[in-house]
């Protein structure tokens, strides 16, 4: 099953429309020098406008699955409390449009949009953070539960923990050192309690989880301690919780958070273990641990997101993308192929995969024509086919992303879709790589 994906902050705009309430998005991009370009969502792709727009897309593209993401500040606007039912409309019609079409419908629940509220009481350092999204994330299963089986409940829960509460560069942008273990902990708790709710009122619903894994290299001497550390950090932190119920060893020697009993409650690590019906992997790039040096660290590769950890430095290799981002089909493949030795019995999802070029080219048409980009999801879809035949349970493929849209910290300097938007009018463009994809998509379904 092929799949696009976009995330609610990135694509929709509208940022103030039925009743939203801002986000910590909204908050942190009008800070002077968060985002790259000094943009934000209020605009974006206007896919809050225009959804008929993206469904006729949606079609043309051929996939048998759209991820999306729903804004809890739409849903509802102070964290908790009485739900805006204007905000859920504009998903009904998604969701009805795409069952109409035969697409498969995955929402995620939280992918990085709290309600501003929320973080003022503490943001993902209170753990009622996590009892909050259950009611929000009951909320939406009300509304949609009939229509909507496939189930996400966080996106990426490192980036929110580390990148939003240590290194501070996503929203809310705090530098919390250690204390960002404790947002990491309070996500997968609200993740569990989430799921668990929703499965109580619906036993037919199918709930996961999205963590962006990756495989991590040491790369030099004395890197094997420090590649181990990024390692708990990124990968065993989510995936022992999830899979054991537990923390893993190394890593709790030093993130204090984690080992105190006032942060992790008797039984929350108990409800987190078999939470997840379903695992999705978001791969973009390896990592490669080195040693520290003076050049400047790849977006997202930033040693003050893994806190605790010994002096290191990140090295992708070539080739890259414009993300810094070192290109490597079998990375995932090993990836996938490690997971599903881990955890057996857990479906896995490729939820996002893809990659940011500068698009320069044109065809004849005047249409983006990114042969790189056609190059990197070929390869990438290759290392899940060769994953697949070797017995991985591997249900899908979902490229990141439909349209070129907010990419967070950068803006709209990256751009990652197999559709342009043309700034100002919003006009969607099919890049080559659109194209191709489609083409793939179809004969995949045909299979
Ligand atoms: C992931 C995010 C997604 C997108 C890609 C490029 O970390 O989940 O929203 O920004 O990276």
């Amino acid at each position: 099953m092929l799949g696009t994906a976009t995330a609610s902050y990135q694509v929709e705009g509208s940022t103030d429309a039925d009743g939203r309430g801002p986000s910590i998005w909204d908050t942190f991009a009008a800070r002077p020098g968060a985002i790259a370009d000094g943009s934000d969502g209020s605009v974006a792709c206007g896919s809050y406008l225009h959804l008929d727009q993206d469904l006729a897309l949606l079609e043309q593209s051929g996939v048998g699955l759209y991820r999306f993401s729903i804004a809890w500040p739409r849903v509802m606007p102070d964290g908790h409390g009485p739900v805006n039912s204007a905000g859920l409309d504009y998903y009904e019609r998604l969701v009805d449009g795409l069952v109409q079409r035969g697409i498969t419908p995955a929402p995620t629940l939280y992918h990085w949009d709290l309600p501003q509220p929320l973080e003022d009481a503490g943001g993902w350092l209170n753990r009622e953070t996590a009892l909050r999204l259950t009611d929000y994330a009951l909320a939406v299963h009300d509304r949609l539960g009939d229509r909507v089986r496939l189930w996400a409940t966080l996106n990426e829960p490192w980036c929110s923990a580390f990148l939003g509460y240590a290194a501070g560069v996503h929203a809310p942008g705090r530098r919390e050192g250690l204390g960002a273990y404790a947002a990491a902990h309070h996500l997968l708790l609200g993740h569990a309690l989430a799921a668990a709710a929703i499965r109580e009122h619906d036993a037919e619903a199918d709930v996961g989880i999205v963590l962006n894994l990756t495989v991590v290299h040491p790369d030099g001497p004395g890197t094997q301690g420090p590649a181990a550390f990024v390692d708990a950090v990124q990968n065993r932190l989510w995936v022992d919780a999830l899979v054991d119920g537990t923390y893993p060893a190394d890593l709790l020697e030093v993130a204090a958070p984690l080992r105190d009993p006032g942060v992790v409650h008797p039984g929350d690590l108990e409800a987190i273990r078999g939470s997840a019906c379903w695992l999705g992997v978001n791969y973009y790039t390896p990592m490669r641990v080195a040693a520290p040096t003076q050049t400047g660290p790849a977006v997202g590769q930033d040693a003050a997101a893994f806190p605790g950890a010994p002096a290191l430095s990140f090295r992708p290799r070539k080739p890259r993308t414009e993300m810094g981002w070192e290109v490597d089909p079998s990375g995932l493949e090993d990836l996938l192929a490690g997971l599903s030795r881990r955890a057996p019995s857990l479906p896995l999802r490729v939820t996002e995969n893809g990659a940011a070029y500068a698009d320069q080219a044109r065809a004849a048409d005047g249409s983006v024509d990114d042969p790189d980009r056609v190059a990197y999801l070929k390869a990438h879809l290759a290392a899940v086919q060769r994953v697949r035949a070797a017995g991985a349970d591997v249900r899908a493929y979902i490229a990141w992303t439909l349209l070129d849209n907010f990419e967070w910290a950068e803006g709209y300097t990256k751009k990652f879709g197999l559709v342009e938007v043309e700034p100002g009018t919003l006009r969607r463009i099919p890049k080559r790589s659109f194209h191709w994809y489609a083409e793939t998509a179809r004969a995949a379904a045909r299979q």
